[in-house]
């Protein structure tokens, strides 16, 4: 008895920016990218392409193989750190076009973990009331985020939403465990300023601009970690051995940092989802857009075991189980 996933949708944008296209705006190459990351391309939002509407298109589909209408969705919940306006939220502009008249709508912002914190949320609203049921979605526009000229961090992200309806279920199914935390502490290593404050007592000599700014190797160090302790924790307290572990899908930040936490979890390769190649690092989005493509190519059935796991600024991690 739980939450389940009764829904899952997708949307990317149209627009590729390959490897090579990036040779021609940064010093960098194919072989490094690909290398250090495994991204071969990424999408890149063009006109009509917000936030929102990747998320809206991305809802939709979900909706539909969840066979029920938008009047029927009680909370909308979007993880951004991209949306198109500080208020009101990317998740009210979502309501708006799908016309969920009966849904409260909010964002959160846990950067890359966003999806599975709002996961998690979803998760204690339909515990509380068995009737509720919640659309969740990452959605990232970061092109509009990145310093075009700092090969750092350009090259690793890319755009696209991805969402999911969740709701109650008496069977013996749902979401099994999750684990979640944050350290506020190391901000510094991945972070992203606002708008310079109009109030000149509050602004800040240090703000760099509406941009990702990375530490990249400690990233790298903490991330490896984290996600492997959360992950721990989870299948710890569902009382499950790594192995019976259908498919992990975890955060697509780069194929080194995957590679390294599959290792020490000892996690065969055919129970691992990836798809950074064709996408980078689409943040809060990374981990519904997997899902959605593992879930239509037909990697996950009924019953199965599925398990997330994700690393973002703030910095905050996670890992969340479940039978789907
Ligand atoms: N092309 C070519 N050379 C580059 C590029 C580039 N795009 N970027 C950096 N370099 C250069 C550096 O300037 C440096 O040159 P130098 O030795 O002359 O000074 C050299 O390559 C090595 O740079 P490092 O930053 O040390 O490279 P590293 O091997 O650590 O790889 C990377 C960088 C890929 C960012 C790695 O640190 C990493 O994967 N970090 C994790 C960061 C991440 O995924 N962040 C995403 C957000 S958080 C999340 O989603 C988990």
């Amino acid at each position: 008895m739980g939450t389940i996933v009764l829904g899952t949708g997708s949307c990317l944008p149209e627009k590729r920016l390959t490897n090579d296209d990036l040779e021609k705006m940064v010093d960098t190459n194919d072989e490094w990218i690909a290398t250090r990351t495994g991204i071969k391309e990424r999408r890149i939002a063009g006109k009509g392409e917000e936030a929102y509407i990747l998320a809206t298109r991305a809802a939709e589909k979900a909706l539909a193989q969840a066979g029920i209408s938008a009047q029927d969705i009680d909370i909308i919940v979007v993880a951004t750190i991209s949306s198109h306006m500080i208020m009101p939220s990317c998740a009210c502009f979502v309501q708006k076009e799908l016309g969920a008249a009966n849904a409260f709508a909010y964002d959160i912002n846990a950067a890359c973990s966003g999806f599975l914190y709002a996961f998690d949320l979803a998760d204690q609203y339909v515990k509380a009331d068995h009737n509720k049921k919640v659309l969740v979605i990452g959605a990232e526009t970061l092109s509009a985020r990145v310093n075009w000229e700092d090969r750092n961090t350009c090259i690793l992200f890319g755009d696209g939403a991805g969402a999911a309806v969740l709701a109650y279920s008496d069977s013996d199914r749902g979401i099994m465990a999750s684990n979640l935390q944050s350290d506020g502490s190391l901000w510094n290593l991945l972070y992203m300023h606002g708008p310079q404050s109009t109030n000149k007592d509050l602004q800040d000599k240090n703000n760099h601009g509406s941009h990702i700014l990375m530490e990249g190797r400690e990233v790298f160090k903490y991330a490896v970690k984290a996600m492997e302790g959360s992950v721990r924790d989870v299948l710890e307290r569902a009382a499950v051995d790594v192995k019976d572990i259908k498919l992990v899908i975890p955060h697509q930040a780069n194929i080194r940092i995957l590679n390294k936490l599959l290792e020490r979890l000892q996690v065969d390769e055919e129970a691992v989802f990836i798809n950074v190649q064709k996408y980078g690092n689409t943040s809060a989005a990374s981990i519904p857009i997997a899902l959605d493509e593992a879930f239509q190519a037909g990697k996950i059935s009924k019953g199965d075991m599925v398990l997330f796991c994700s690393f973002g600024g703030g910095f905050t991690w996670g890992a969340s189980l479940i039978t789907w």
